[in-house]
């Protein structure tokens, strides 16, 4: 199959490339000390299995992803812009170091952005 017709996800490498991906930027997640607080308490493997099929959708794969509403799961918690700018930043930082292109990453973050208003809870649910 050409590149032009593979999705994002047969591009990135398929299941074990995202899983690696989700592994490898939850441990920078983590390890940031303006993130780390959020997910005191949280289940990391439960996390990083969502994180993977929710990842996995968002790139056209084969997954649906079965965990709770983004708003739902992330309402309360106190995330403002700069927690999702560091979030994002070690999101693009991870996939600096997966061989994809400049514009398959970019596709990528801006696929992941769109969920930006949801995970701050920018706009009240009905609109
Ligand atoms: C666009 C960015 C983000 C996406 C796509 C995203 C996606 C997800 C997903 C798929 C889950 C698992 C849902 C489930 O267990 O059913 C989750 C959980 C969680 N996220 Fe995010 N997230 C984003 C940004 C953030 C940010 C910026 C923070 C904090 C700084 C954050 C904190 C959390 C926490 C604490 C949980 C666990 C909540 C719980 O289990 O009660 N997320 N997120």
């Amino acid at each position: 199959m050409s590149e032009a017709t593979q999705s994002l996800y047969e591009r990135v490498g398929g299941e074990p490339a995202v899983a690696r991906m989700v592994f490898d930027f939850y441990r920078r997640v983590f390890a940031d000390p303006l993130l780390s607080p959020f997910f005191q308490g949280i289940e990391a493997d439960r996390l990083q299995t969502m994180q993977r099929e929710f990842f996995s959708a968002a790139l056209d794969g084969p997954v649906r992803y079965t965990g709770r509403p983004m708003r739902q799961v992330h309402a309360g918690l106190g995330i403002e812009l700069r927690h999702l700018r560091a979030f994002l930043d070690h999101l693009m930082e991870t996939l600096e170091g997966s061989g994809l292109s400049e514009q398959d990453r970019y596709d990528i973050h801006s696929r992941i952005h769109t969920y930006a208003d949801e995970i701050t809870g920018r706009i009240a649910p009905d609109g």
